[in-house]
């Protein structure tokens, strides 16, 4: 085993992941230290002071692991490398060092429902033909018909298409993705026993936490029992099911003791290791079974992400989501974009609204209690990018479905007149996907210092959220009484008071009795005793 180069020098907080707000770097979009056009690991490490102003506490890195980046890294092939594309693990060595130094935790991405058909563990399955122990590793089985020229079941994969792919020797293996995303087998005890090494691996390099990718994947139903539909079937894709039905290659009970064992490997390391599944359940409840003392500390909690623009829907996810988690003792997460899903902005109904609403909603998210990722680029208010030439998109879902991720992936714009807008170092023209014009004046440089601007209000925002009695204590909402359509809630501790307000009315709102106004996502005027809350905004009073 490695010697531990970076024991976690920060403060010892073994409940910090309670309540913090994590960031999300897509790494390949972040910053581009080599005037490559693609992101890495030292140009985080340079980035770092800006992450730290921010006020957010930790960094979830997208995988930076050795990868053919077929699906942007993850595909794996090497779980203990760097890919040369972001350096190597001197890097990512002195990244840690730094963020530790500014008081930033690091939670890295582990890949672990399927290996990049690149992986040594794939390749040496493919060679060694059906029936062999190597084969045994991944899911291989034999097709169906006279010639078994079919798949396997009719199991479809979620980026298009069947889940299966035959090789020459006549055999099919499953991938619940990309081809080049072959599934493992997690009954291998072997298999088992690499990810324990490989979280071991990432702890002894000083990681504070994971981010465990397709977290209810890895156990199948045994017999690989037919789903019973899919688009070739009925039209309808399986993966619309995705958070609202069953699978029988989603959520099964088994997946449980896999996170039962890793759990005492992050407790056995100091300073409150962590992880976070990005899991699909049926429900809020099954969603809960993830988390808890003896398996995983948090699940991203999607329903908010998919709330729609109204104060129904918000409460009640809001509501259910605080329930379903108080069951189990572990704190919510509150997500409003990522790497996989429209941008907010967009969603919200882009443009000028869209972006209020995008506002609105940040201070919504970071006064609710427990922990908030950001996805990068949201404090800078930035949109989907909806029109990307198609040739340029490199989503591997998108040839096979028509749907693309990449315009939530456009590379961060830093500073300067011309696209990529400070993205690699100064002169450096190439980033991976272009920057539309509009994002000269999102750019970080452009909104520092600029009252009102999208970074302003998250940065006010954060510096509160870290510094206020109210949002620091642990207890739940009070939700207050409103008008329709205006969500009001309030959180106490140590003798003060913080109450958000989110107008989602339709209508200006005037807002009185709350204490005094600290931030506003639009600008507030006074009326009467109260402040006129305009629509699709919202503010944070406090009283102490
Ligand atoms: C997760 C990732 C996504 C990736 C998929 C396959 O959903 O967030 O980006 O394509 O898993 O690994």
């Amino acid at each position: 085993m490695t010697s531990a180069p970076h024991p976690t020098p920060l403060t010892a907080d073994d409940d910090w992941w309670r309540s913090a707000v994590v960031y999300q770097v897509y790494v390949r979009s972040f910053a581009d230290s080599n005037s490559d056009g693609v992101g890495d690991l030292e140009g985080i490490r340079q980035r770092l002071p800006y992450l730290r102003d921010l006020g957010v506490d930790a960094l979830w890195l997208t995988p930076f692991y050795t990868s053919p980046q077929i699906d942007a890294g993850y595909d794996v092939a090497d779980y203990r490398d760097v890919d040369p594309l972001f350096g190597n693990l001197g890097d990512f060595d002195a990244m840690i060092t730094d963020a530790h130094a500014l008081g930033l935790r690091i939670i890295v991405d582990l890949v672990p429902n399927h290996t990049s058909s690149a992986h040594p563990w794939f390749t040496a399955a493919l060679a060694a033909g059906p029936g062999s122990p190597e084969r045994e590793r991944y899911l291989f089985a034999e097709g169906k018909g006279e010639r078994g020229e079919l798949p396997p079941n009719d199991w479809e994969s979620i980026f298009g298409g069947p889940a299966w792919t035959r090789v020459p020797d006549g055999q099919w293996y499953l991938h619940l993705f990309d081809p080049a995303q072959p599934d493992l087998n997690w009954r291998h005890p072997e298999v088992r026993a690499e990810f324990e090494d490989v979280l071991r691996f990432w702890l002894d390099r000083g990681v504070d936490g994971f981010r465990i990718d397709v977290a209810h994947g890895m156990i199948k139903a045994e017999g690989l029992p037919d789903v019973g539909f899919n688009s070739m079937t009925t039209g309808q894709r399986q993966s619309e099911l995705l958070g609202k039905g069953r699978l029988p290659y989603f959520d099964q009970d088994e997946v449980h003791d896999i996170y039962r064992a890793w759990r005492p490997i992050l407790d056995s390391y100091p300073g409150g290791r962590m992880a976070v599944a990005e899991a699909w359940a049926e429900t809020p409840q099954r969603l809960a079974r993830y988390i808890g003392p003896d398996e995983l500390h948090q699940a991203f909690s999607f329903d908010f992400l998919d709330a729609t623009w109204s104060a129904d829907s918000f409460r009640k996810v809001i509501d259910t989501a605080l329930a379903e988690s108080a069951i189990v003792g572990a704190p919510t997460t509150w997500v409003l974009s990522n790497h996989d899903r429209q941008r907010h902005v967009t969603r919200y109904g882009d443009g000028e609204v869209g972006l209020r609403r995008a506002r609105a909603a940040a201070l919504l998210m970071l006064s609710l209690p427990g922990c908030a990722y950001v996805y990068q680029g949201e404090e800078l208010g930035l949109p989907e990018v909806l029109d990307l030439p198609d040739e340029l998109r490199q989503d591997p879902a998108f040839l096979r479905t028509g749907e693309s991720r990449d315009g939530c992936r456009v590379p961060i714009p830093w500073s300067g007149e011309l696209a990529p807008y400070g993205f690699g170092p100064e002169g450096s023209e190439l980033s991976w996907l272009p920057a539309p014009a509009t994002w000269r004046a999102l750019s970080v440089a452009a909104q520092a210092g600029v009252t009102g601007s999208t970074l302003e209000l998250y940065r006010t925002a954060l510096r509160i959220r870290h510094e206020h009695p109210a949002l620091a204590g642990t207890d739940g909402i009070t939700w207050l009484e409103t008008e329709p359509g205006v969500l009001a809630f309030r959180r106490t501790a140590g003798g003060a008071e913080l109450t958000c307000v989110v107008n989602l009315s339709g209508a200006e709102v005037t807002v009185a009795g709350h204490g005094r106004p600290v931030v506003a996502s639009a600008d507030l005027t006074e009326r009467g005793d109260g402040h006129v809350l305009p629509v699709d905004a919202a503010a944070w009073f406090e009283r102490r």
